[in-house]
């Protein structure tokens, strides 16, 4: 089993989350999010991918955590997707960028009632004194914002997006002899592709 050689990274990419979506288990569109603070030192967690095209991978988080703080002093990152079901992984490398505040709110209003109450009640990555704390906030968010009415966005959740300088695609293989085709983004826009050793 080879990776069909494509000039395009992202349709490849787009052929096999989709292809992931039909045999994963849940959360095919769930990727690795590894950031890195001014000193260095590494940091990963999992992360909802909301879009992927020409520009990049979409996600969004509260930018007062501990990632958005990351991402802040080192706007870098790296994303990492494991389909187990398909014996596939891919990886990216690049440039964050922060996502308009139009495209943030469209996103949030789309969002359920539920989770943009939640957005309100989570300090997300700071100490929660108890888990009533947390039940009383939501409480209090829902009387402030009722059901069926507008619940503006709050400034801190935000959309990023990752800006790939490098795509690269692993296919699990016989004999551990896997296939791993690596796309770098050059000087035209263009992608170089290089075929790796296992
Ligand atoms: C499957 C899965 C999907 C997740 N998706 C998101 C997401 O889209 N946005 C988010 O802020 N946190 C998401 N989380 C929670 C993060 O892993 C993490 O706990 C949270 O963002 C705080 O991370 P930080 O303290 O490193 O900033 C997800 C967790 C899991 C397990």
């Amino acid at each position: 089993m080879h990776i069909q050689n494509s000039d395009d990274p992202i349709a490849l990419f787009q052929s096999w989350l989709a292809e992931a979506t039909k045999t994963e288990v849940n959360d095919p569109d769930t990727m690795a999010l590894a950031t890195c603070s001014k000193d260095g030192k590494p940091s990963v967690r999992m992360i909802l991918l909301k879009q992927i095209d020409k520009n990049g991978f979409k996600f969004h988080t509260n930018k007062e955590s501990q990632k958005g703080g990351e991402l802040a002093e080192n706007p870098h990152a790296a994303i990492c997707f494991h389909w187990k079901s398909l014996r596939k992984q891919v990886r990216a490398e690049g440039k964050i960028e922060i996502i308009t505040k139009q495209e943030a709110d469209d996103y949030f209003a789309d969002r359920p009632y539920e989770r943009q109450v939640g957005a309100w009640a989570s300090q997300q990555s700071r100490p929660l004194e108890s888990r009533e704390h947390l039940e009383e906030k939501i409480k209090k968010l829902q009387v402030q914002y009722p059901k069926g009415t507008t619940v503006p966005r709050p400034a801190y959740w935000v959309g990023y997006r990752l800006i790939p300088q490098t795509i690269e695609f692993w296919w699990d293989n016989p004999d551990r002899l896997h296939d791993r085709l690596k796309y770098t983004k050059n000087s035209d826009e263009n992608w170089d592709i290089q075929r790796l050793y296992p």
